[in-house]
């Protein structure tokens, strides 16, 4: 069994393998990976170092022209890799992402349920259209292309071959859900009990399922946020988390949280789950709520305004 550190010190080493459950290697070269949320940070590394273990990468996301150029550096590897450009916060598309898979590769093995929007905005701020969209495209993508994976896992999965993996990459911020993060959290925190309740559902299918829990990484998320954010900490490589998605795809585990055994990653979940109180308690001092924004939203709530209107009702 290999065992799997960065890619840097890892690519010479790599044979298109990775460590599988009970002890066998899991074979990539033979392998279709659908890998949403392709086009930047932890995607884009994802499809890339997927390819270099020998899968044929299908990468998606919007910007066509970002997928480009990741498809031309899977292609390096697996020169079958294609990209598909759609919008996942589409019901349709989402499907026929996965149709058009079956269709061109006649199987679909790996499905890394990547693509997510940030939103980290006051609730009273926040138009419920703005919100549904957060949980469409960051929480209902990856239910509906594991809807339209699954039978075709379940029928490769017949007669105790591997039918296939789905990744579910999560967020931190569904333990902790730190302030004007709730819509971003709650689409997370959807994630985690549909991912372990497919752990439950899918047994004895051959079909597993991953949850990847990401803390803070260094990708262009962070550029997308509308304000200063809370966070002002260590940014890990999107790397690690590639490298990580990679070895539990092969390990067939069930959780990880990357990076892994971070002391305060480790605290907070301890927290979060012993003394739940303190971890409120931390999240209102480190970003807590302007009075200005309480007072706005109850004058707006005075004069009969519907809650969900927008920024600026
Ligand atoms: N970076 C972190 O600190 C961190 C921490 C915890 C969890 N995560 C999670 O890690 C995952 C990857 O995030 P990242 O940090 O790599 O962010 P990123 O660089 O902003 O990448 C997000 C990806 O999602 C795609 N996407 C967004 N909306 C889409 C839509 N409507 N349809 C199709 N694709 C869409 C984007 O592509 P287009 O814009 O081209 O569509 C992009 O490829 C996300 O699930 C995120 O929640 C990140």
């Amino acid at each position: 069994m290999l065992k799997l550190g960065l890619l840097e010190s890892r690519s010479e080493h790599w044979h298109g393998t990775a460590g599988g459950h009970d002890g066998e290697a899991m074979d990539f070269r033979q392998k279709i990976a659908v890998v949403t949320g392709a086009s930047s940070g932890i995607g884009r590394v994802t499809a890339i170092t997927l390819a270099q273990a020998g899968a044929t990468v299908i990468a998606t996301a919007r910007r066509e022209s970002l997928l480009q150029e990741v498809s031309t550096a899977c292609r390096q590897h697996t020169p079958d890799s294609c990209h598909i450009s759609g919008d996942l916060g589409d019901k349709a598309f989402a499907q026929h992402l996965v149709d058009e898979t079956v269709e061109r590769y006649g199987r679909i093995d790996i499905l890394v349920n990547n693509a997510a929007v940030p939103m980290h905005r006051s609730l009273y701020e926040i138009a419920v259209d703005e919100a549904e969209e957060v949980m469409r495209i960051n929480f209902l993508s990856c239910l509906w292309t594991s809807f339209a994976a699954i039978p075709h896992m379940l029928l490769q999965g017949e007669g105790g071959e591997e039918g296939g993996v789905i990744v579910n990459v999560s967020s931190f911020v569904a333990t902790v859900a730190p302030t004007h993060e709730t819509i971003y959290a709650a689409s997370k925190g959807a994630m985690n009990s549909f991912s372990r309740g497919l752990w439950n559902d899918l047994a004895g299918s051959g079909v597993h399922c991953v949850l990847v829990i990401p803390g803070p990484i260094d990708t262009p998320i962070w550029d997308k946020f509308e304000d200063d954010n809370a966070y002002s900490g260590k940014l890990y490589p999107p790397q690690m988390v590639a490298d990580e998605i990679v070895a539990a795809i092969g390990k067939r585990r069930f959780e990880v949280t990357v990076p892994r055994r971070n002391p305060s990653l480790v605290t907070a979940r301890v927290l979060a789950t012993l003394v739940p109180s303190l971890i409120r308690k931390g999240v209102a001092r480190m970003n807590p709520v302007s009075k200005k924004l309480v007072d706005d939203a109850r004058d707006r709530a005075k004069a009969g305004q519907r809650m969900g209107l927008g920024k600026k009702p």
